[in-house]
């Protein structure tokens, strides 16, 4: 056993045992395998804005947030409060709300492509609709995918997420793969998938596709595998095909509207057709949206069809919309640029230490968002950022874990307002003292 390991286990020895517990009624010990690590995940009695403490009392600094959702920090009072009286008043209507229609102005104002937006409660619910309302849309079935994109857990993109490269195929043809078993049969081939970032390569692809294609879904930066922006060309060029082809350019900005007020589409300045939203628009409470194009959404309308069927209990409740709209009215353009400020620090600090104890360091992202690889070269796509050596991540994983730092397994991660120039310093100083130790 390795020394941060030893350690680790010494030092969650009352995680261990609510872990032990949990696992004889769930599997896993959990209801998110995205969560998962080895040995065995802490847990967390409590938190507060940069901070979570967990069932053995230790204080850690959030750098992710849950995942990247948190990013006032965690219960900030604004949301807390208007929530509370919210609650009074009502936890769940068979009606439409008003807070409802306050978060949906508020992302029509910020988003230049969303003309029409709808609730969901989930990321996973926002992808499936916008992929559901573009073949509606073009009567065609096929959908193309970024090879490690990640949108959700629906069948259609459960394709080459975290593939292994040996078996998915040459780099610039990458084959479809399952992300998962149980699949139903067809998925795979109702999926072609592109190499992230080689313009060129993928639109051979899509032009070999194009009289079956619906629509091309891709996070503007992949997220959860690694936090890699895409290139303005790569991300033209879709725009370019979708917009010639009669297909749907779908942007899944589940993580990456944080990086802007109106998100990476605003970033870029690149208009997509349908946008899929979730996370930070909810203000911590469980939430999707997907918005678009009038006459995409306009499927939605009961009063005219609907020709799209969509419903959820829980869709748009209160209490969600109103922590939402708290959220986003706190998200001036100021507090965007400080976020981004303190994390380019962080990023800065990171790649500094790695130079100084000579190990390769390069850290991504945009915005609040970032991620960390150990590895030389360019990082252009998905199969760039799979070469890493995931025993020695995991390793720094837990020795920030055993230094007082929780980021996401794979060292992705995010800033929160409640996060300055002292955390973050505490955090290159943790990388540092774990970046010696491995040595
Ligand atoms: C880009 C992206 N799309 C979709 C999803 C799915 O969202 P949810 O977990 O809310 O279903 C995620 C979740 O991490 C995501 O990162």
């Amino acid at each position: 056993m390795s020394s941060e390991m030893a350690r680790y286990m010494e030092m969650t020895v009352e995680s261990r045992a609510a872990w032990e517990e949990a696992k004889r009624y769930l599997p896993g010990g959990d209801s998110r395998n995205s969560i998962f690590w080895d040995p065995y995940p802490i847990f967390v009695e409590s938190a507060s804005g940069a901070r979570v403490v967990d069932a053995d009392g230790v204080e850690r600094l959030d750098f992710i947030g849950t995942m990247t959702t948190l990013i006032l920090g965690h219960s900030p009072l604004a949301v807390t409060e208007a929530v509370g009286r919210q609650l009074e008043r009502g936890v769940v209507y068979n009606a439409p709300n008003r807070h409802q229609v306050r978060l949906a102005r508020l992302l029509c104002q910020r988003i230049p492509s969303f003309e029409l937006v709808r609730f969901t409660n989930s990321g996973t619910e926002a992808t499936l609709n916008t992929i559901r309302a573009a073949r509606a849309f073009t009567g065609r079935s096929l959908i193309a995918k970024a090879e490690g994109g990640y949108h959700g857990s629906h069948d259609t993109v459960s394709v080459s997420v975290r593939v292994d490269p040996s078996k998915a195929g040459e780099r610039q043809r990458p084959d479809a793969r399952p992300a998962t078993e149980g699949l139903a049969e067809g998925v795979l081939d109702s999926v072609v998938v592109l190499p992230f970032n080689e313009t060129e390569a993928a639109r051979e692809i899509l032009e070999q596709h194009k009289e079956q294609l619906a629509a091309v879904i891709v996070e503007p930066m992949l997220g959860s595998v690694g936090m890699l922006p895409a290139t303005r060309e790569f991300l033209l060029m879709l725009r370019d095909f979708t917009a010639e082809n009669g297909s749907v350019l779908i942007f899944d900005e589940v993580i990456s509207f944080r990086i802007a007020p109106g998100g990476a589409q605003e970033y870029y300045e690149i208009t997509p057709d349908m946008t899929s939203l979730g996370k930070i628009i909810g203000g911590g409470f469980a939430v999707g949206a997907f918005g678009g194009r009038h006459d995409i959404m306009g499927l939605y309308d009961p009063t005219s069809g609907p020709r799209v069927a969509h419903a959820g209990t829980f869709n748009a409740n209160p209490a969600t919309m109103l922590a939402g709209a708290v959220t986003l009215e706190q998200l001036t353009p100021e507090v965007y640029r400080r976020l981004a400020e303190v994390t380019e620090r962080l990023r800065h600090g990171l790649r500094e230490a790695g130079q100084e104890l000579e190990v390769p360091v390069q850290v991504t992202g945009i915005g609040s968002l970032f991620g960390i690889h150990f590895l030389d070269g360019e990082l252009v796509g998905y199969r760039d950022i799979a070469k890493a050596d995931s025993a020695f991540r995991h390793q720094v994983f837990l020795g920030l874990l055993n230094e007082g730092i929780l980021m996401a397994p794979n060292l992705v991660g995010a800033v929160s307002t409640e996060i300055g120039e002292a955390e973050v310093d505490a955090f290159v100083g943790a990388f540092r003292r774990v970046l010696r130790r491995m040595a």
